[in-house]
């Protein structure tokens, strides 16, 4: 079994300096970030569950543009977090973190968040990594743990996919650890394979070939939407129990609504210089007429309506209430918020850690209103 942590680190609001950018390879690059102190002066120890996330707080003009990036680095060196960021050329918050981020500059983050982390996992002695692309990244977080703690009880087989060998990230430190035994690293070329690797995609025969006792393993796996398509369907043709499957969705850009006139260059870290806003006066009252369709965001002290099926989020972003997306389909967590008074019912509950559902958070971009609600936003 797993040594649980001997502290966990509480979700909250981080100021956070860039104090070393790594190149990974042509398109992707790792940020070293110091977890600055907090208003009572405390510096928090990194804590997190190996695999969780953090969620970058940036902002154009009056419009929050969150995005999450994966803790890449492990809880057992909790004094940095190491985010590795791939850049999407068309995208707005990768290309500001390659092409605006400087060592030195601050970044305002909310977190950790998720439960595809290895506790939340408690995988079987075997566990298959199975990624894609910038997926690896919970994977490395999870590897990098088990190998500072020495966690020899468990045995890795790690299947990274990547366009290229140019592509492949973490190589050379997959092939350290796998030096040291206890895992098992192959990697899978779309093209250009070098001679010891996988030319083209993976395949069940390919996952069979490495993982003879794939009925006794963990599997768990990231990476692009068809990539992890292509895992749920190899895993069922081969009779797998689904129970033992767990994978992570880096969420789907097109549910995304960037700001209009949106730059790299115009975002800011959010609120670094301002006072968290208190809750008013108001916050939990209830809302006014029980039944009606209106929902209360007590943060921002605004009453709206909504009409039968729109999510909250729909009715926030109708109000200009900003609120931290991601995924846009309940899997991530980012915009989860407390509900005080009434019922929402929920498309998904994923993104929701164990017991935040009893305490009334809510997953805004799928909850739905039902009947009068208050919404901490
Ligand atoms: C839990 C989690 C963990 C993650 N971890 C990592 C990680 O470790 N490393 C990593 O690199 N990424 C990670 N991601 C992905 C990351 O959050 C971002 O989605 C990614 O960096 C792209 O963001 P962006 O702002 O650069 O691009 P965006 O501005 O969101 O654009 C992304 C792409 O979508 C296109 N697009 C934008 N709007 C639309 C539209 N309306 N219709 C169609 N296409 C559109 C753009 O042209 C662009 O190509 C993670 C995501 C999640 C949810
Ligand atoms: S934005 Fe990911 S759960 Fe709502």
């Amino acid at each position: 079994m797993l040594q649980p942590l001997p502290l966990q680190w509480t979700p909250t609001r981080l100021t956070l300096e860039c104090v070393d950018i790594e190149t990974e390879t042509h398109d992707v690059k790792s940020f070293h970030l110091r977890v600055l102190p907090d208003a009572a002066g405390e510096v928090p120890l990194c804590l997190h569950r190996p695999g969780q996330f953090l969620t970058l707080r940036l902002r154009h003009g009056e419009v929050l543009v969150p995005r999450s990036y994966t803790i890449a680095s492990p809880p057992s060196r909790p004094m940095l977090l190491t985010l590795t960021v791939k850049r999407d050329p068309n995208g707005l918050v990768s290309r500001y973190m390659h092409d605006v981020l400087r060592i030195g500059d601050r970044l305002a983050a909310q977190g950790p968040g998720g439960s595809f982390d290895l506790f939340s996992v408690a995988p079987r002695r075997h566990i298959v990594m199975l990624s894609g692309g910038s997926g690896i990244t919970p994977m490395m977080a999870m590897l990098r743990y088990l190998q500072d703690r020495r966690e020899t009880g468990y045995r890795v087989t790690f299947l990274h996919s990547a366009r290229s060998p140019a592509d492949l990230l973490f190589q050379g430190e997959l092939t350290a650890i796998a030096a040291r035994g206890g895992m098992t690293p192959r990697f899978i070329c779309e093209r250009d394979a070098l001679p010891g690797m996988e030319a083209g995609f993976l395949t069940r025969d390919l996952l069979q070939a490495h993982v003879p006792d794939l009925h006794d393993c963990t599997v768990l796996t990231c990476g692009p939407a068809p990539y992890m398509r292509a895992v749920r369907a190899m895993l069922a043709e081969a009779g797998f129990d689904m129970a033992h499957y767990h994978e992570e969705s880096f969420g789907d850009p097109a549910q995304r609504r960037n700001p209009d006139g949106a730059t790299p260059e115009r975002l800011r870290p959010d609120g670094l210089d301002e006072a968290v806003a208190a809750p008013s006066p108001q916050a939990d009252r209830q809302p006014e007429a029980e039944g009606e369709h209106l929902i209360r965001f007590t943060l921002s002290d605004k009453t709206a309506t909504y009409r039968p099926g729109e999510t909250i989020l729909d009715v926030a972003s109708r109000e200009g209430i900003a609120v931290p997306t991601n995924c846009q389909m309940g899997l991530c967590g980012t915009c989860k918020a407390h509900c005080s008074a009434g019922q929402v019912a929920m498309d998904d509950t994923e993104g929701l850690a164990p017991g935040e559902l009893e305490q009334g958070m809510v997953l805004t971009c799928c909850g739905r209103p039902q009947g009068a609600v208050s919404i901490a936003l």
